[in-house]
């Protein structure tokens, strides 16, 4: 056995928690409460992580494309994560959960950006889990961002390896997610972990993410461990 978890959970699992706003149309209702109910999904899949002994849990909170919908929701999006944060801290704290933020936070203004690297800060210690929020986040943007620190760092072509450019992405210190996940029946990288799911198994499901539960995680899961995973290479 290569770690201290068995080899068919997968060690990072990310997610693309979509379908908040179908849920509520389903309903009549209005889109923040499909997103207030996504808060409640969030809970259910850091229990049912943890509980499966799953290591690094990345969700997609706020692609860097959220800045484009009505200020209306962008404004109940930012209330949602911080009244998240005030929240759940101490609970995530207590479960042992390491939180670690990815994407232009300072976008979200001084004060939730500071709120979110004292809860970094408060939470680093912690190894039961490594909660990754990307919040503004973009893959593409995080690609140029490393391209950018590789220039400024003055780095020669041939000293800039696959291993070195990984060090300078937001996620430098988390493996590479094993598995993917999308709700709500889209088929989509939406601009996620690009450099990152290089190696990911994807796995969709239909499930809008407000409904989403831990036996639909445990399913996902389940999928995974079924999957021959090769990295590229022939079968013995
Ligand atoms: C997609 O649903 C989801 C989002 C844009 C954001 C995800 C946010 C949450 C789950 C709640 C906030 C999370 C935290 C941790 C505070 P959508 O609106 O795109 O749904 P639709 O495709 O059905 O319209």
């Amino acid at each position: 056995m290569a770690d201290s978890c068995s080899p068919v959970i997968p060690r990072h699992v990310a997610i693309i928690m979509d379908g908040n706003g179908r849920w509520a149309a389903a309903r009549s209702l209005p889109r923040a409460i499909g997103h207030r109910e996504g808060t409640k999904a969030v809970r259910r899949t850091i229990e049912a992580a943890i509980g499966q002994g799953v290591q690094y849990l990345t969700l997609f909170a706020f692609s860097s494309e959220n800045w484009q919908r009505p200020a209306e929701e962008v404004t109940d999006l930012t209330g949602l994560l911080r009244y998240y944060l005030r929240n759940e801290l101490n609970e995530l704290h207590e479960s042992g959960v390491r939180l670690v933020v990815i994407g232009e936070r300072d976008r979200f203004g001084p004060n939730l950006a500071a709120e979110l690297a004292a809860a970094e800060a408060k939470t680093e210690h912690n190894a039961k889990l490594t909660l990754v929020m990307a919040l503004s986040y973009g893959g593409r943007a995080d690609i140029v961002d490393a391209a950018r620190r590789a220039l400024a760092a003055g780095l020669a072509p041939d000293q800039l390896t696959e291993e070195k450019f990984a060090s300078l992405l937001a996620t430098d210190g988390i493996p590479d997610p094993d598995l993917l996940i999308r709700t709500s029946g889209e088929e989509r990288i939406s601009n996620f972990l690009l450099w990152q799911t290089a190696y990911a198994e994807l796995y969709f499901t239909d499930v809008l993410w407000p409904d989403f539960e831990g036996a639909d995680f445990t399913m996902a899961l389940a999928e995974f461990a079924r999957r021959e995973r090769r990295f590229g290479a022939r079968p013995e």
